[in-house]
């Protein structure tokens, strides 16, 4: 650790990492010692509903130009960012000083060929022929890579690199190899999981109507959803409370067709209930939340009451936490597995662990594929998010068991209480903690975060702050990659990732998470597409 530029105070922090650091671990010597929500970061503190919200699902992935630091001189020498360029260039590499092909460009012919009249007129053809040939054959190339380049507002296929446009999506034509501008056409809305359906013909989302809806059907949209059916929960009639007045119904005659070939519009539902999708049990904890006085300040948590946290280690060292979300992936933190950290071989996951101790005793998963955000950036830390995807799945307990990812729709408010959990330090440059803290953190308003007495302009939308703008209460090295979850309904939500913050638990330096309802659209598509 460098020189500190803010004299701590008795804090009790949270996270940290001493072991990670002392492995070599990214040093975010930037003092934005890492920690990381969108738009609806903004929203998520703003009052008015965030434009973010409607179909995020398929913006391109591009939409957040990743903004350079302001020089707030936190981050001296920090290494310059080794991420690959985001936008694939398909430039053509040619010279502007090269000689043109020959194709395109004929040799004057020679005095010996075409000497005579019908020879010159033969030349003239021959080379006007292979002109036009060349011509084509540029055309169709260039055709190919726009086409192709996901340029404009086309969204693009998986990772086959090809691009289809928006009004592509959901149509009931597949245009992706995998059919995946087919399969991602369905979204939970808002804390009561209604299930809506995409039509590109209208470009909006609709809710589905309860008549003649069964499990079968529930299990279909989870699976699109990137849900393995093992974890289907329920489906269940709700009413229509955001007051929608166009509904999707299901065509019960239609046959042994796509489930979403059979929906058809309607402007009522006969039992007036529309379908709310549970594709997981998640967000059971043992924690009260009215008892949270105990916690303040931090303090050792008991079992049950963050089954999703886990602590990622390597050679035997605690790195990161993450989050369970399903039985094989966990969500963590970019950062926490970029350069010489990004092999899933190194990695063990623990599960239903309170103490390090315990590990020692225990055999952790192992990990089968690390997904990093593709628009992840080191330097700002845009996009601090990454999936982990287990060898063998975890069988659900007490102890272990999934967050629930945020909904679109969901609004967190200003100043609402979230928690974070973790076993890193408890103090800036301690080590890391043997036993999990947790600590109650309110979430704190972007344009707060981001004024000059605080953030000054580092935190993006894929970021939302919560803390203490006085200090003492903050995660550390160690927590990156862990939960900031909060309450709603009785249910646990992953609100971010823990990603950084200057020092730990330091006055106008509260922590900083990546957003993660701007991530979980992404987060989806990668489970779907990697099952
Ligand atoms: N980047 C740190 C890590 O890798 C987390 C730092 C959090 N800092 C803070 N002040 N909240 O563990």
């Amino acid at each position: 650790m460098r020189k500190k530029r803010i004299t701590m105070q008795k804090r009790v922090t949270l996270a940290s990492l001493t072991g990670p650091a002392a492995a070599g671990y990214p040093k975010f010597s930037k003092h934005l010692s890492c920690l990381s929500t969108v738009d609806e970061a903004k929203m998520a503190v703003n009052s008015g509903p965030p434009p973010y919200y409607e179909n995020h699902g398929y913006q391109p992935e591009n939409i957040y130009i990743s903004r350079h630091p302001v020089d707030t001189n936190l981050n001296p020498q920090y290494p310059p960012p080794s991420y690959p360029p985001s936008v694939p260039h398909y430039v053509p590499r040619v010279p502007t000083h090269q000689p043109a092909p020959p194709v395109i460009q004929p040799k004057p012919p020679s005095a010996t060929l075409c000497t005579s009249n019908i020879k010159k007129t033969v030349c003239i053809a021959l080379s006007i022929a292979l002109i036009l040939v060349g011509a084509v054959i540029a055309a169709i190339l260039l055709w190919y890579f726009v086409a192709n380049s996901c340029l404009g507002s086309s969204i693009e296929c998986g990772s086959s690199g090809r691009c289809v446009s928006p009004s592509q999506w959901c149509d009931g034509v597949a245009h992706c190899s995998n059919g995946e501008d087919e399969n991602r056409c369905v979204r939970l809305y808002g804390p009561n999981f209604i299930l809506e359906v995409y039509s590109s013909v209208s470009k909006s989302w609709y809710p589905i109507c309860q008549d003649d809806w069964n499990d079968n059907y529930g299990k279909i949209a989870c699976r699109d959803m990137g849900y393995n059916v093992d974890t289907y929960y329920y489906s269940q009639g709700i009413a229509n409370e955001r007051g929608s007045t166009s509904f999707m119904r299901l065509n019960t005659s239609a046959g042994n067709i796509d489930l979403y070939k059979k929906l058809y519009h309607s402007d009522s539902c006969t039992l007036g209930t529309v379908v709310s999708l549970r594709c997981i049990r998640c967000g059971s904890s043992s924690k009260k939340v009215n008892v949270m006085g105990r916690i303040v300040g931090g303090s050792v948590a008991a079992q049950k009451e963050w089954p999703w946290q886990v602590s990622l280690q390597i050679e035997g060292s605690h790195v990161c936490g993450g989050s369970i979300i399903t039985p094989e992936w966990i969500v963590t933190a970019a950062h926490c597995v970029e350069g010489k950290f990004s092999s899933p071989y190194s990695w063990t996951v623990y599960a239903g662990i309170l103490t390090q101790t315990e590990t020692r005793y225990r055999s952790g998963y192992r990990v089968q594929k690390i997904i990093s955000h593709p628009n992840y950036d080191s330097d700002s830390k845009n996009n601090d998010v990454a999936l982990m995807k287990l060898q063998t799945r975890l069988s659900f307990t007490d102890t272990i068991g999934p967050v629930c990812l945020p909904n679109p729709g969901m609004m967190f408010q200003p100043n609402q209480q979230c928690w974070i959990s973790g076993w890193g330090a408890e103090s800036q440059g301690g080590k890391t903690s043997d036993v999990l803290n947790a600590v109650m953190v309110p979430l704190i308003e972007t344009s707060t975060c981001n004024s000059v007495y605080v953030y000054n302009g580092l935190v993006l939308p894929t970021m939302i702050c919560a803390g203490y703008l006085e200090g003492g209460k903050d995660s550390c090295q160690g927590d990156s990659g862990g939960p900031l979850v909060t309450v709603k309904n009785s249910l646990w939500w992953l609100v971010g990732d823990t990603s950084w913050g200057t020092g730990c638990a330091s006055r106008r330096r509260p922590g900083v998470y990546g957003n993660m309802t701007v991530f979980t659209d992404w987060i989806y598509r990668n489970m779907q597409a990697n099952r």
